[in-house]
């Protein structure tokens, strides 16, 4: 077996031998394009630190998705930018949100695309956290009914996934209870089952509009530190009724999602977040690395370490490329 008998560089040698041991492959199933919608008509603001991704109205969005479907990738997720703001974070689960309006237009002029919302209150509350502040902190049981509304509501307007990623504790089985309860039975359901409270999510939140007003979110999301708990976690969230389970952010927890992967047989999605895109973009704008090249290895690093799907801000730029 030792050398001069086995020579690895054999397999190496040419790039058809290269594609015939390859053990990885990227493909544009493999992504869902998240996209950020506005009020207006004719809007369509770059956001500034993620080139290439807008914030758009829904006209826009129409258009952004029905591009996205041309391009052969199978979902979106959307994120809603409501006209206003308050405590309770109402704009989430009006029957007439903005997120709302998005999903019947979508519905109505664009066929073949799976629709996922995100639910969760941060976008929506005034003082940009992701549930009911009681005394100070997000009060958990509380939140937990304005975000089984918001699943609904979206389920209502014709979402066809929904995915909580407000990191409330049971908010999984809570959802998936009103859900049936509503008729909804059928709505499938992808958890960002394990959330770290990470300094990648920067550029969301600014083209969500959505940073927290006072603190930050380590009272509900994971401690950076933590490995095993994403074990507990996963289970929690599958025991509850999750369809597919996630990991946010991808790229510094890439031995997370390997440890799900191999712990779980569920489908499993890893969110490459606005952070880690904004890096790469920032490197490539000052020709310190070749952005297309760092673009598709690290979603091919995603896919290597065990997800089956990747929501990416390059959802575009690569499918042009596959
Ligand atoms: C909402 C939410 C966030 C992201 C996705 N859903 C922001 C946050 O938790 O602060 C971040 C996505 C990204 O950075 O690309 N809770």
């Amino acid at each position: 077996m030792y050398f001069p008998i086995y020579r690895p560089r054999r397999l190496r040698a040419d790039a058809n031998i290269r594609r015939m041991v390859r053990e990885t492959t990227l493909s544009v199933d493999d992504f869902i394009a998240p996209l950020f919608v506005c009020p207006g008509e004719g809007v369509r603001r770059e956001i500034s630190t993620m080139p290439g991704n807008y914030q758009l109205s829904v006209d826009e969005l129409v258009k952004e998705a029905e591009e996205l479907k041309g391009l052969g990738v199978p979902a979106i997720i959307l994120f809603g930018i409501p006209e206003e703001k308050d405590e309770l974070g109402t704009g989430a689960y009006d029957d007439h949100g903005i997120i709302q309006k998005a999903i019947r237009a979508l519905k109505a002029e664009v066929q073949d695309l799976i629709v996922i919302t995100d639910v969760c209150l941060c976008e929506y509350t005034s003082h940009g956290h992701c549930g009911v502040i009681v005394d100070g902190r997000v009060d958990n049981d509380k939140t937990l009914e304005l975000l089984a509304k918001e699943a609904v509501s979206h389920a209502l307007a014709g979402a066809d996934m929904v995915a909580p990623s407000d990191m409330m504790d049971g908010r999984v089985g809570f959802i998936r209870n009103a859900l049936n309860n509503a008729g909804f039975e059928q709505i499938t359901l992808m958890s960002y089952a394990v959330k770290y409270a990470s300094a990648f999510y920067g550029p969301f939140r600014e083209a969500a509009e959505s940073p927290p007003q006072f603190g930050d979110r380590k009272g509900y999301q994971m401690d950076p530190a933590n490995a095993r708990e994403a074990l507990r976690e996963a289970a929690l969230d599958i025991e509850e009724g999750a369809d597919i389970i996630m990991v946010k952010p991808a790229l510094s927890y890439l031995d997370i999602i390997h440890s799900l992967r191999n712990e779980f047989d569920h489908p499993l999605a890893a969110y490459n977040v606005s952070g880690e895109f904004a890096m790469i973009k920032a490197a490539a704008a000052k020709g310190w690395i070749d952005g297309e090249q760092a673009m598709l290895e690290s979603l091919l690093s995603i896919k290597r370490a065990g997800a089956d799907m990747i929501l990416t801000y390059f959802a575009k730029e690569a499918a042009r490329i596959l």
